[in-house]
């Protein structure tokens, strides 16, 4: 038996990176080729692991060199294939992991910089007993790093309060497929020189550029909480009760599940039932301040529909409620490989889109439904499609959520999953323009070409 030639690429990026950090070995390759609900599966040239801005400036340009693809990866917890390698083995996943730098907070600007490789939850540990904290929080936070929860726009369970990540990030440092360097790490709140880089960057799937640090908007930590989960008969009850809610400034978490999701979490977890009796729908809230929002939870709730309620004030007690929310994700992928559609619908339309799913999907799938309420984010997310119906029953859900005026993805982002329906949420116009933008600033498609855009010949 011959031994194959040695890659010259993995050569010349161990000399940047290091033997160690250069993966060619399917074994070690494999926790970056796979995601972790199991659908998005490729195979990689080689996995590249390196340890600063500078290191990844050149690993880009010998990629580039080499006329390989970059899919730069954080901690590989996305669900739309957007940081997985393509089937073809042509593929480099530039894993951002090693870039875990925490810089110093600054607590007159409220700020603080870090490395794109920090996981979410490392960075909450890091500001929390210093008195703040990071407005986005998500259930997968023990491995999401910043750098990715930026590029893909990540949701998560406060956007009621701080809005998506994008609008917690003040400044980014970014690699470009020519290896230029965008430093917006100063952050300023006042800088009106033209177009928005940070923005621009956050949510644009690493096709644009390799985020490599950020600079972080820090909120004061609220040590008041008091989380409430409510028993409904209905979607229309769960609004009724959201409409309640909205008008406090403590609102930081508006969640809804279904009996059916419920039933899956308790199988999967062992955990025990939430109250005596089965329910049709559930609401999470979470109300956070100065003072204890308990009793302005209790008067906005007075007269609204619950049929029984639980309520928490100790950060144990919240986290055994959020936990019937929390773990819908593990409970559905302990019970196959689901295919996951993330969407908005308009709020008024939340009951009927779900309500109408049995008959769109017309047998072809179970259906699990939890999600964001006060943005109108379902997941959808559907178990035992068999794969010929796949593209069918995509194509059905996202054509009804398009008809209303939603959106095909609300925080997961487009990555390679929903590419190719991209034209149901954004026009012919505004794809071109960011075809325009990808051509500019990536005219050899280095970066991330398999997620995003349309295939060519595609809307
Ligand atoms: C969630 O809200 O739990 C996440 O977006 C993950 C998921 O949709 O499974
Ligand atoms: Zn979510």
């Amino acid at each position: 038996m011959t031994t194959p030639d040695p890659d010259p690429l993995a050569q010349q990026l161990a000399e940047v990176v290091g033997d160690a950090h250069v993966l060619v070995d399917p074994g070690l390759r494999a926790g970056y080729e796979t995601d972790f609900t199991g659908r998005w599966a490729g195979r990689a040239r080689l996995v590249v692991r390196p340890g600063g801005t500078g290191e990844v400036v050149e690993v880009v340009r010998r990629c580039a060199a080499a006329g390989a693809a970059v899919v730069p990866q954080g901690g590989n917890t996305g669900l739309v294939g957007g940081s997985v390698p393509g089937p073809d083995g042509t593929d480099v996943v530039l894993s951002l992991r090693r870039l875990d730098t925490i810089g110093p907070l600054d607590p007159r600007a409220r700020q603080i910089t870090v490395g794109a490789g920090v996981p979410l939850a490392a960075l909450q540990r890091h500001v929390r007993p210093q008195g703040w904290d990071f407005g986005v929080d998500l259930a997968a936070r023990d491995s999401a790093t910043i750098g990715g929860m930026i590029a893909t726009n990540a949701g998560g369970e406060r956007v009621v309060r701080y809005g998506t990540t994008r609008a917690n990030v003040a400044g980014l440092e970014a690699v470009l497929a020519d290896g230029g360097v965008v430093d917006r790490l100063a952050g300023l709140p006042k800088d009106n020189t033209g177009y928005d880089l940070t923005h621009l960057l956050a949510g644009s799937e690493g096709t644009l550029a390799v985020l490599t640090r950020a600079r972080l908007r820090l909120v004061p930590l609220l040590p008041e909480r008091v989380t409430a989960l409510l028993a409904l008969d209905s979607l229309d009850a769960a609004l009724c009760v959201l409409t309640a809610l909205r008008r406090l400034e403590s609102l930081e978490l508006a969640e809804f599940f279904t009996a059916d999701g419920l039933g899956l979490v308790l199988q999967h977890t062992g955990l025990p039932a939430p109250f005596r009796g089965a329910h049709p729908v559930y609401l999470l809230a979470e109300c956070a301040g100065r003072r204890d929002p308990g009793e302005e939870l209790a008067a906005a709730l007075e007269d609204a529909p619950v049929r029984e309620a639980a309520v928490a004030l100790h950060a144990s007690d919240r986290g055994r409620l959020a936990a019937y929310r929390e773990r819908h994700t593990e409970a559905v992928n302990a019970a196959g490989v689901p295919l996951k559609l993330d969407v908005t619908v308009p709020l008024d339309d939340l009951p009927g889109f779900v309500g109408g799913l049995p008959a769109l999907l017309d047998g072809r799938a179970r259906a699990y439904v939890f999600g964001h309420l006060a943005e109108g984010n379902v997941h959808v997310n559907l178990l035992d499609v068999a794969p010929e119906d796949e593209e069918a029953v995509t194509e059905a859900v996202l054509r009804r959520v398009a008809a209303a005026g939603g959106s095909i993805s609300a925080e997961h982002g487009v990555g390679r999953a929903k590419a190719r329906y991209l034209h149901l949420s954004r026009s012919a116009a505004e794809i071109r323009l960011m075809r325009s933008v990808k051509a500019a600033v990536d005219p050899g498609h280095v970066l991330n070409p398999r997620a995003l855009l349309p295939p060519p010949g595609g809307a």
